[in-house]
């Protein structure tokens, strides 16, 4: 069943929205090369979601284990915050829900650790872009298959690869609703885009085979080639005037 919010529920989640996009950037401005870890940012992470008075809607969600999921160059998403030095050079996916008063925003974003290659920027610049166009086709009278084969077309045209195994998701008073949000597919299918429905949006796109493997974790997600992944996520809102982004400051 696909719940869509009303005007007031929507400005209750973009509040929890502010919260994430806040808090990934004073998170990610505290990155430095060859010193940082992503346990360190996780933990703030999770001190300023609730300084801010939310919850880190992630953190024993399926028994996952941390407020973050932090996911370094071949980890596509779901890696789990550890000790490992964050280097220069270095692509950082950071990723997390906030629940603010029952309502909740998921959000990530891509980060570079000091200087990284021109083709990890490249593929960085596409996967945002792809995001962006896949949020411009997310309108009352397009269908969730719109934004998929938007954001497929973008990123194949660029001469990377989508990740399959994994899409984006509806979002309210829980982390996933309905309906799933794939990063590919064809125009015209799937539901229909309606006022209200609020949805997360999240493409992962690989440098290499858009195959990925799970470790033996069960979590951490990293391509089946071992090359470069990246990914970001913006919780929408459906509004007459068009797509709302929640998560922004
Ligand atoms: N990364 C997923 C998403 O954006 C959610 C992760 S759920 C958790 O939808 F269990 F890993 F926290
Ligand atoms: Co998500």
């Amino acid at each position: 069943m696909i719940v869509y919010k009303k005007p007031h529920e929507i400005e209750m989640m973009r509040a929890a929205g502010r919260v994430v996009a806040r808090t990934l950037r004073i998170v990610s401005e505290s990155i430095v090369p060859g010193k940082t870890t992503p346990r360190e940012l996780d933990a703030l992470a999770e001190r300023l979601i609730r300084e801010a008075g939310g919850i880190p809607s992630f953190l024993h969600y399926r028994n996952y284990p941390a407020a973050t999921c932090i996911s370094v160059n071949e980890v596509v998403i779901h890696g789990i915050p550890d000790d490992r030095v964050l280097q220069e050079g270095d692509i950082v996916d950071l990723d997390f829900g906030v629940t603010l008063n029952g309502w909740v925003a998921d959000g990530a974003w891509t980060y570079a650790v000091g200087r990284v290659s021109e083709e990890a920027q490249r593929l960085m610049n596409v996967t945002r872009e792809s995001l962006m166009q896949g949020i411009a086709k997310a309108r009352i009278g397009n269908r969730i298959g719109d934004i998929g084969a938007t954001i497929q077309r973008y990123v194949e045209r660029h001469g990377y690869s989508v990740v399959k195994d994994l899409v984006g998701h509806g979002v309210g008073t829980s982390v996933h609703e309905e309906p799933s949000v794939p990063n590919f597919g064809k125009p015209g299918k799937g539901p229909a885009i309606k006022e209200g429905m609020t949805i997360c949006i999240e493409p992962m796109v690989n440098q290499g085979t858009f195959k990925v493997r799970t470790l033996a974790d069960k979590w951490t997600v990293v391509t089946a080639d071992g090359k470069l992944s990246a990914h970001y996520e913006h919780t929408v809102a459906i509004t007459k005037d068009g797509p709302d982004i929640l998560t922004s400051e």
